[in-house]
């Protein structure tokens, strides 16, 4: 229904007006409740990750809903777990449109939104509002004017202001379209941020009588050596899982294709190998000691059985779930279910 019906309608209007109206559209089904049409239930398989029991490892992916203004919508769709944001200390618009491109033939997406989002505030006041009372991540970032220098400051405001609300905390340092953001996952700056922030944890593990896990959302543009460098410093911290991964740089296997060229992250299809290679080395050097949570080209139940495959414990989507609509998720649930 969804890929012979609705896709083609919402694929001829502009792709950021399409995802507003789709979101409307969630929305407003979900006020139905039991009635809602759209409502579906994924096969049981329970996993605990990070300490936490998820129903089945099926997770919405961050950016779709970053002010969490649909939770109750996509619940329905039978996620295991919801990841909201990327959400900053202040609201901030954006880059300027048009900021998100289709690439159907490659099955695509290349964005450059910026972390447009209404603010920890607003997303706050959604999340109390909502009535889903499953495995909500809140994924947060810097605002743009904050410098790269002073990021600390932005994540530990953020960290602080959800922490009540959320089951884990996702700290994004791998979004390609907030200048410097990326270099927060090497080096000094990777242990002075992490450092920080796991001396926050400690105080409002103490304050709220919670410890809520902190994961680490990483880039798929990264050298062997770097990711080595990367897990290490993962253990030496106690980083409760990492995401890996967000979107690419790189245009590899979309050359020549109209929009390929626009400035941004390319996710999708053409980021799978990519980034099951990253989970895989993740996995390689981590050796179990934190769980990977695998994003990035998950289009059917075999892409989801590789990142599994390839070390990973949870998997999330979105440009598939952009492409193939809610069907995608009972496929992937099915597939992981199997014994
Ligand atoms: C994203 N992604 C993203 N990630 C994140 O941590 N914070 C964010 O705000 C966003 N925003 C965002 C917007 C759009 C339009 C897209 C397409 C993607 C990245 C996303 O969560 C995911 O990591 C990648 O897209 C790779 O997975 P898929 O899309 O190939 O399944």
């Amino acid at each position: 229904m969804y890929e012979n019906l609705l896709r083609p309608l919402l694929f001829r209007l502009d792709p950021e007006t399409a995802h507003e109206l789709s979101l409307s559209a969630l929305r407003l089904t979900a006020k139905l409740g039991t009635a809602n049409p759209l409502r579906q239930t994924l096969p049981a398989s329970p996993r605990t990750v990070m300490g936490l029991d998820f129903p089945n490892p099926v997770g919405l992916a961050a950016g779709l809903d970053k002010n969490g203004d649909c939770i109750d919508g996509l619940a329905a769709l039978g996620f295991g777990f919801l990841e909201i944001g990327t959400v900053t200390p202040r609201a901030q618009p954006g880059n300027p449109r048009p900021r998100l491109f289709r690439l159907p033939q490659a099955g695509a997406i290349v964005n450059r939104m910026g972390f447009n989002n209404a603010g920890v505030e607003h997303l706050i006041a959604r999340v109390r509002q909502t009535r889903y009372r499953g495995i909500l991540g809140i994924n947060i970032g810097k605002n743009l004017t904050t410098p790269v220098e002073r990021a600390l400051d932005d994540y530990r405001a953020g960290l602080k202001a959800v922490y009540p609300y959320a089951h884990y905390v996702t700290l994004n340092v791998s979004s390609p379209n907030t200048p410097g953001l990326r270099s927060l996952q090497f080096g000094a700056q990777l242990d002075e941020l992490l450092g920080g922030l796991m001396q926050e944890r400690e105080e409002l593990t103490g304050e709220h009588g919670r410890r809520v896990p902190l994961a680490l959302k990483v880039a798929p543009d990264m050298e062997s050596e770097e990711i080595k460098a990367l897990a290490s410093a993962l253990v030496r911290h106690g980083v409760d899982a990492v995401i890996a991964t967000n979107t690419t740089a790189s245009r590899d296997g979309v050359e020549g294709l109209k929009h390929a060229d626009e400035a941004g992250g390319l996710s999708g299809k053409p980021l799978f190998s990519r980034s099951t290679e990253v989970v895989a080395r993740l996995a390689d050097a981590l050796q179990g000691r934190v769980p990977i949570i695998a994003c990035g080209g998950i289009f059917s139940g075999a892409d989801a059985v590789a990142k599994l495959g390839a070390g990973a414990s949870l998997v999330q989507v979105y440009t598939g779930f952009i492409y193939r609509g809610p069907a995608l998720l009972p496929e992937v649930g099915r597939a992981l279910a199997a014994p």
